[in-house]
């Protein structure tokens, strides 16, 4: 069980919960995600650990209402429990110092870039982050991932704020600028990330991805996270979940992401009508 110590909504349908899990904040590093479970019927969902507090023993998630799950935890308030939470899980990102890195969130991804941003700051890399939303209200942690980069740039799709425009531009114009790259990671929608995979392939700059891919078992065993990489089958929870994004077949993330898209609808119309008393 683990009792919900903070809410606070970000933007429309993004939320950022403080949960108490001492012994997850002990261990978990940047990159690193749980698995939750609301209640005894309720589905597993794997979420990114944002932040944790290894004093007050609690870790932060930021997620995005997508689905009925999302939907119900975004109803519960400070001072509820959830009834699982399991973690850290996921490989660690590797954190060394590489030298000039971009970070590129897209969304609630940067709630998931921003931890990777930070440990790569405190190990000494020169950080240029871009964030990007579809528009202003939409973007979220823009002060956090200020004060873990040297270069925050923000691009919103709609101009209304920032570059006008996709992350994607705004790292092409900074390779244009002959900026020296060394590592790129990039986290966001899918495909934002296979947009970004193909910008820094021709220049050969090694682009890290993070997969929030449908998992059930998260121990390698149910095979539901697969992901193909490099022409192997690779498990997210296992493997991952970030990976070589140059090897990534981003073709079959999406239809894989898609398969249950008709099943997921009707579980959220359900719980909607639910809610509302139809
Ligand atoms: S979630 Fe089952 S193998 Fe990864």
């Amino acid at each position: 069980m683990s009792r919900i110590i903070e809410k606070q909504d970000l933007s429309e349908n993004v939320v950022r919960m403080v949960l108490d899990a001492p012994a997850i904040a002990k261990k978990r590093r940047a990159g690193q995600f749980i698995i939750l479970k609301i209640d005894e019927k309720g589905e597993r969902v794997p979420l990114t650990i944002v932040d944790s507090d290894e004093q007050k023993g609690t870790i932060t998630i930021i997620f995005q209402v997508v689905g009925k799950t999302t939907a119900a935890l975004a109803k519960m308030k400070a001072g509820e429990a959830l009834m699982d939470l399991q973690g850290p899980l996921g490989n660690p990102t590797e954190i060394e110092n590489f030298g000039h890195v971009v970070c590129i969130g897209g969304g609630v991804g940067v709630g998931v870039v921003y931890p990777l941003a930070a440990a790569l700051k405190k190990a000494g890399n020169r950080v240029t982050s871009i964030i990007g939303a579809r528009n202003k209200s939409l973007l979220i942690l823009e002060e956090e991932m200020k004060k873990v980069s040297d270069k925050l740039i923000v691009a919103t799709d709609d101009g209304s704020y920032g570059f006008h425009g996709f992350v994607s531009a705004v790292l092409q114009n900074l390779i244009d600028s002959k900026e020296k790259i060394d590592r790129v990671y990039a986290i966001g929608p899918v495909p934002m990330m296979r947009v970004l995979c193909d910008v820094t392939k021709p220049y050969t700059i090694p682009t890290i991805v993070s997969l929030n891919s449908i998992m059930v078992d998260a121990t390698g065993m149910c095979g539901a996270c697969r992901v193909a990489v490099g022409g192997q089958t690779k498990f997210t929870c296992v493997d991952g979940p970030e990976f070589d994004g140059h090897q990534v077949d981003f073709a079959q993330l999406t239809n894989r992401l898609r398969m249950y898209c008709t099943q997921e609808k009707e579980a959220f119309e359900a719980h909607r009508c639910q809610c509302h008393g139809k």
